[in-house]
């Protein structure tokens, strides 16, 4: 059992840590995460780690790469004064999607970006709806990996008519993840058949497997981008005879044209987490609803901080 909790936050998603840290009982912990005019970033912890068990929540959003400098800055910074546990509570992990060698000479970032967290002295990561698990062994820490699953699947219950719904992979690789939300839905199974066009963010969905006809479709992917995959799904289900389409996903990147896109589209709703803040165009679209994850870290906090099962929270 570690003596003292500190949750600290970095400047990514600051509403997410102040929720989190009110949901823990305990103030977020003093610290000046900010850039100097030559865009060096600069962190100064103001109040004493030594022994501490710490957590930094930092999701890698946009800006990415300063967002990662952040957490990467953090850590070292708490390491050198001497916390015990430095645990890096990364709802939101870019890079993901680079997590193979699927053509020649290209990296496999995902993995780069592991081995800075760990080489700057993290001593666990707890992420949340990772784009694939392989990413969990890319560290050679900890690395609790959570769901927003119970999450959506409690509001779809409470807010949802699900009696004829159709939960939608967008795509083969997202089908463990669909299956799973409808085996909770109690709702039958669809995947779309994407290709994606080769260096660019387009994507081509060919069919749907599964019946939709005269269902709500209830797609479910773990990022939402530009937006390209869900919204052609959606037209493709709209034709093939579908009703309401909604659409659910962990993280609303929602990058350029997505919200226009979205308002224009079939989409009645779409629901996100808040491991990504909204900007205030996204925050005025009134398709999007977001649900917090604040509590769900808060639990897990406090029981990693003394050192009991977090399996529970899945189910
Ligand atoms: C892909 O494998 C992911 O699960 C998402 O379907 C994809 O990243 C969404 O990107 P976009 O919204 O740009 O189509």
């Amino acid at each position: 059992m570690y003596s003292r909790l500190k949750i600290f936050t970095g400047n990514a998603n600051k509403t997410l840590s102040a929720e989190v840290a009110k949901f823990a009982g305990t103030p977020l912990s003093e610290a000046e995460v900010f850039k100097f005019s030559n865009d060096n970033t600069f962190v100064k912890i103001n109040e004493n780690v030594r022994g501490a068990d710490c957590y930094i929540i930092q999701p890698t959003c946009r800006p990415v790469n300063d967002n990662l400098m952040e957490l990467l800055i953090m850590v070292d910074a708490l390491k050198r004064a001497s916390a015990e546990r430095v645990n890096c509570v990364i709802p939101y992990f870019a890079y993901a999607r680079s997590d193979k060698k699927d053509q020649p000479r290209v990296p496999i970032t995902a993995k780069l970006v592991a081995d800075l967290i760990t080489t700057a002295g993290a001593d666990r990561v707890i992420a949340l709806d990772l784009h694939s698990d392989q990413i969990q062994g890319f560290f050679n820490i900890p690395v609790d990996h959570l769901t927003s699953q119970p999450i959506f699947a409690r509001y779809f219950r409470d807010n949802l008519d699900l009696k004829n719904t159709v939960v939608v992979s967008p795509d083969s690789g997202g089908t463990h993840r669909a299956r799973e939300l409808a085996a909770r839905l109690n709702c039958t199974l669809a995947i779309g058949d994407k290709r994606r066009v080769a260096n660019e963010d387009k994507a081509e969905i060919l069919n749907i497997i599964g019946d939709v006809t005269d269902k709500n479709a209830l797609l479910f992917d773990d990022i939402i981008d530009t937006g390209g995959s869900i919204i052609r799904i959606a037209n493709t289900l709209k034709k093939k005879g579908a009703k309401k389409v909604y659409a659910a996903c962990s993280h609303g990147i929602l990058s350029g044209k997505a919200i226009e896109n979205l308002d224009n589209s079939p989409i009645e709703k779409l629901f996100v987490t808040d491991s990504i803040p909204l900007t205030t165009e996204q925050k005025k679209c009134k398709k999007i609803v977001q649900l917090s994850i604040a509590e769900l870290l808060a639990i897990v906090i406090k029981k990693i901080h003394i050192n009991e099962s977090i399996s529970i929270l899945f189910r």
